[in-house]
């Protein structure tokens, strides 16, 4: 029988883009996949935790066993993860949320101005960062953050670990990892550096598993 090291353990997870809305048919997204999100949810059911994700919009089937909440906007995502963090073990934050949305929601699409008018300006506000937040609870869960930094890698993650306050951060090594089955990552704490090399992102995910359910 394979071994559940996660058994009786709660670990939410968030995964894929945000959507921020600018009216009823457009707005701002990104070309997150969510596939590490999904794996790492599925390797994390597999070792026998009680799995809570939480997706922005992708196109991926749910892992079996694993509850699924769907939101649209960073706001949902802090909206439906905010009351669920403080009673978990561990809180996995894979989700690329997007830092700012339009400041405003037009109710009906915006329309072409006849004429040639001027194109809109889109003003915009800062979206809550969630995994800062999770941190900042009284007793927060044990926090994974990720990192996607285009130089200075381990430094400019673990600066980032720092800043958000969390225990360990798994920056992705390069290149661009969205939409690909495969990945490469380093984890990084107080402690040091691990890589994991290059390999499909379900078996990184049950390695990351692996290694945090040493740290629950
Ligand atoms: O600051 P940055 O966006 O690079 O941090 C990335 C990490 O923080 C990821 O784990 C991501 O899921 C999380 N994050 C978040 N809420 C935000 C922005 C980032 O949870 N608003």
């Amino acid at each position: 029988l394979a071994p559940k090291p996660l058994r009786g353990k709660k670990l939410l997870i968030t995964a894929g883009p945000t959507f921020e809305p600018i009216d009823p048919v457009r707005g701002i997204s990104n070309h997150s996949s969510g596939k590490m999100g999904f794996a790492i949810a599925r390797a994390a059911a597999e070792a026998g935790a009680e799995v809570t994700l939480v997706a922005g919009p992708v196109h991926l089937p749910t892992p079996r066993g694993v509850q699924r909440i769907d939101v649209q906007s960073a706001q949902q995502m802090f909206d439906a993860v905010l009351p669920l963090a403080a009673h978990q073990h561990a809180f996995i934050a894979t989700a690329a949320v997007a830092d700012w949305r339009p400041a405003q929601t037009h109710e009906h699409k915006l329309k072409k101005a006849e004429g040639g008018a001027t194109a809109p300006t889109l003003a915009m506000a800062e979206n809550p960062d969630i995994l800062a937040a999770v941190a900042r609870l009284p007793q927060p869960p044990y926090c994974v953050g990720f990192a996607a930094e285009s130089e200075k890698l381990a430094e400019h993650a673990d600066a980032k670990r720092r800043r958000k306050g969390i225990p360990l951060i798994v920056a992705n090594l390069g290149p661009a990892t969205f939409g690909r089955d495969d990945n490469a990552l380093l984890l990084i704490d107080e402690q040091g550096q691990r890589e994991l090399p290059r390999a499909d992102k379900l078996s990184l995910a049950r390695e990351l598993i692996q290694e945090l359910s040493q740290r629950l």
